[in-house]
């Protein structure tokens, strides 16, 4: 048998965690020049054999559930930020039937009454924006990410609490979500406490709401937290409370930071490219009529431009460039070429890379929304794989795990947040392109940060100016 080649490490314990953490893409660039498409690399007490390419993708993603599992990977991290008994915590047949719940939640008709909210929540927080003044992006979008995220996920009830030491909570239980969690799940610090109690708080608050409306039935509001209520496992039994509270934590974290960094990441790209910041407001004229006219779940329909922006965002900054399985049976063969990847290892795909690979894209450093509309790049002419048309249940039919770009993974762990997760971005960045003129601080776009667990600018102020 063949065995996976392993990346040299002079640093024991350690092995090449220090590398890796300080810039996983060009770390995980420079042994695919040295080793090819699949290594094996050592993060201190973990061994993670990198699959890389469009058959990397392929193998990590298309793996069946009972020989690479993410719950593996995962859980040991996610069901202390998350809770016990769902998501990665639970048989995997039981998740999927929980992933199928919020995406039921996630339809058009929610869609249509979400973007009044979003605009709402965005307006609000706007306003009190001083006339002109310098703000960190990711920050700012953070903060108002998890207003609007709240309101139309979790409802008006939570959305009100937020302000009363909610968003504290969020944050004291993001500390359990780093990549130094990853290595060490649970450790007696502060940091560790924190986050339990945090969990422990918003299960109590959860509870309450919930309790509240189950008690006063003229409270119908049509968000993720009432269609959890509402929803029934294939058993016919409901969802306990305890376990609807740790899916809506689940799902915020889903969107919340993924959706604040790529916000902050499209209006630094744009910060450099007045001459896209003047097309965007030319297209939202010549759609809208004017840039004072609302958006609607409908009209942002209609405008390639913003949306090309966000996914040529997520081509270059994917906020979640990588994803793990873990080997769970004896071996796993990488059938491509025979190479044996041992029990315990875990298998790492990394779209973060194939997305900037000149195989695909030209001058793919280069952020050019117009890429997605010319559709010059080869990856244009690819062919979708034989597992396209497979149906996982939630909407992901069409894309195959083989494609070099896929910013929301791919397979039976896709995001079901990718259409939610665009009207939020759309309507957020849109609205403040509306609203205010920006410019960078720094000469050049900002390099990214990776020691947070989606990858965030290392600098993202940005000075502004109202327009209205
Ligand atoms: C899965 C990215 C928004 C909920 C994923 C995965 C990625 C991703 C890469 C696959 C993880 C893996 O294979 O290991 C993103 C990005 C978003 C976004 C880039 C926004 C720009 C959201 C939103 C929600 C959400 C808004 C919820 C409302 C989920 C869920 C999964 C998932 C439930 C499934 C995990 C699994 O099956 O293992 N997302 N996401 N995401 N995401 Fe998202």
């Amino acid at each position: 048998p063949k065995v996976v080649p392993t990346v040299f490490s002079w640093v024991p314990v350690m092995g090449n965690a220090v590398e890796f953490g300080k810039d996983p893409i060009h770390f995980l660039k420079s042994c695919q020049k040295k080793y090819g498409d699949v290594f094996t690399f050592q993060l201190v007490n973990k061994k993670v054999t990198a699959c890389l390419g469009p058959d990397g993708n392929q193998f990590v993603f298309n793996a069946r559930q009972n020989l690479a599992s993410a719950a593996a990977a995962y859980n040991d991290m996610t069901k202390y930020v998350f809770g016990r008994d769902i998501v990665f915590d639970t048989q995997h047949s039981i998740f999927m039937e929980q992933k199928r719940f919020i995406k039921s939640g996630l339809n058009i008709d929610t869609f249509r009454k979400d973007v009044p909210l979003i605009l709402e929540e965005c307006n609000l927080f706007l306003d009190k924006l001083e006339p002109k003044g310098q703000v960190d992006a990711y920050h700012m979008f953070g903060a108002l990410i998890i207003n609007t995220a709240s309101r139309t996920l979790l409802g008006p009830e939570v959305r009100n609490a937020l302000d009363d030491g909610v968003a504290q909570l969020y944050y004291d239980l993001d500390q359990g979500f780093r990549p130094i969690n990853f290595m060490f799940p649970n450790l007696p610090l502060p940091a560790y406490r924190k986050r339990d109690v945090a969990r422990e708080k918003l299960a109590v608050l959860y509870s309450q709401i919930i309790e509240g409306r189950r008690n006063n039935p003229d409270n119908v509001q049509e968000d993720l937290l009432q269609t959890l209520m509402d929803s029934r496992y294939k058993d016919g039994s409901g969802i306990p409370d305890a376990q609807i509270c740790g899916i809506l934590t689940a799902a915020l974290f889903g969107g919340q930071h993924t959706s604040s960094t790529t916000s902050a990441w499209a209006i630094l790209e744009l910060s450099h490219r007045p001459d896209i910041v003047t097309a965007l407001r030319q297209e939202m004229i010549e759609k809208l009529g004017s840039l004072k006219a609302e958006f609607t779940y409908d009209n942002l329909e209609d405008l390639p431009l913003l949306e090309n922006i966000v996914r040529e965002t997520l081509r270059l900054h994917p906020p979640i460039f990588n994803m793990m399985r873990r080997v769970v049976v004896d071996e796993m063969v990488y059938e491509k070429n025979g190479l044996i990847i041992p029990k315990g290892n875990y298998i790492c795909a990394a779209p973060g890379v194939t997305q900037i690979d000149e195989t695909y894209f030209n001058n793919p450093m280069k952020w050019d929304p117009y890429r997605w509309s010319e559709k010059t790049d080869p990856v244009h002419a690819l062919e979708q794989g034989d597992d396209a048309n497979i149906d996982y249940g939630f909407g992901a039919v069409g894309i195959s795990s083989r494609s070099p770009f896929l910013p929301f993974g791919a397979g039976r762990h896709r995001c079901i947040g990718e259409k939610f997760g665009y009207l939020q971005l759309k309507a957020v960045i849109g609205t403040f392109v509306k609203r205010f003129d920006f410019e960078g601080v720094t000469e050049h776009v900002p390099k990214p940060d990776y020691t947070s667990m989606v990858v965030v600018p290392e600098n993202s102020n940005i000075r502004f100016t109202r327009r209205d």
